[in-house]
């Protein structure tokens, strides 16, 4: 069973708060769906600050989708909560736009019709149906295909379609599954500018499972595997409290076998390597650095590049999905 209603903030789990309880807009305690005994997600508490952007993280099948589809009421929990902090008795769909990883639309619709109905299901008055429907049509790049029917629209085109539409009663939270994954590379920047701008004014929480969009936008991180949040935290904390030394080598010959031959030493904590490049983590750089370079040496191998670095956050996000 979930928490029961009204349970005082100061006496929620504290994992997963990326927010100062004053500040809490959006929080999920225990949260858990179960689709016939198979977890989906397992019983996860987070919560979201007001006005902040948090990236959902995970790969395929983490429940990232499941947790997104029960904020927006469009699935139930099977225990749990997920709702806005200061709204628990409303209805919050009102306040949020939602664009789904799959958005499906009437194919003999135009763009601006489907933005109307949109609109109205809102309750928008006309004259300001209007003037938003043109606003977001031209902010999306399609208003020159607003009188064609939504069958004939590419995958990118959809996408933006699904972004007007989740923006059209201008929510206060805006939520975002895999928001730029249909895009091409112009397409993806284009509405990752556009995201970074609305985030002054909404409070933001979009899935992807691309980092690196992640890394550019947000202010918060939650990284979702099999069902569970397995690390969270706002991205500078993250980068700084994980942030290890890094020796980054390549070759113009293998370097598997060297890499793989130094995870005994004691100062290497972890070994990536792929074809004639290695990722050295280590804990000691002095020793480490020392010790490679002329283990290298001596060795004879062709080294093109010697470098001694940080790890980064994709360091971070693949050990904490291997875990
Ligand atoms: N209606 C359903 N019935 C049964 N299993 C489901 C259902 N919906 C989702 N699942 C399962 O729950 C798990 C989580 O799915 P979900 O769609 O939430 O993942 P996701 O993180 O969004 O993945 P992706 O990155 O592929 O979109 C998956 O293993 C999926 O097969
Ligand atoms: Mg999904």
């Amino acid at each position: 069973m979930g928490l029961p209603k009204g349970t005082p903030l100061a006496d929620l789990p504290k994992e997963n708060t990326l927010a100062p309880v004053e500040n809490i807009y959006l929080q999920a305690q225990h949260l858990t769906k179960v689709f016939g005994s198979f977890r989906a997600v397992d019983g996860i508490d987070f919560t979201i600050g007001k006005g902040r952007c948090a990236a959902l993280l995970g790969p395929n099948g983490a429940g990232k989708t499941t947790t997104l589809n029960m904020l927006c009421g469009l699935l139930s929990p099977t225990s749990g909560t997920i709702g806005l902090a200061s709204q628990s008795d409303r209805d919050i769909r009102q306040h949020i736009g939602y664009m789904p990883q799959l958005p499906v639309f009437f194919n003999w619709m135009t763009g601006r019709e489907f933005l109307y109905f949109a609109g109205r299901l809102f309750n928008l008055e006309k004259k300001e149906l209007v003037s938003r429907t043109d606003e977001l049509l031209k902010l999306m790049g399609i208003y020159e295909a607003r009188n064609r029917r939504i069958g004939g629209y590419s995958g990118g085109m959809k996408q933006r379609l699904g972004f007007a539409q989740a923006m059209i009663h201008r929510p206060e939270l805006l939520v975002l599954d895999e928001p730029v994954s249909a895009l091409d590379p112009t397409g993806r920047r284009e509405i990752l500018e556009l995201l970074r701008a609305m985030k002054k004014e909404t409070t933001i929480l979009f899935s992807t499972h691309v980092l690196h969009d992640a890394e550019d936008l947000c202010d918060d991180v939650l990284i979702m595997k099999a069902g569970k949040i397995v690390l969270s935290g706002p991205l500078d904390e993250l980068r700084r409290a994980h942030r290890k030394p890094l020796i980054v080598v390549e070759a113009e010959v293998s370097l598997q076998e060297w890499a793989e031959g130094t995870r005994t030493l004691p100062f290497v904590t972890r070994v990536d390597s792929s074809g004639q490049t290695a990722a050295i983590t280590v804990n000691d750089m002095t020793a480490a650095r020392e010790y490679l370079l002329a283990d290298l040496a001596s060795k004879r191998l062709p080294i093109t590049r010697f470098e001694a670095a940080y790890t980064t956050l994709e360091n971070l996000f693949l050990e904490a999905i291997e875990a």
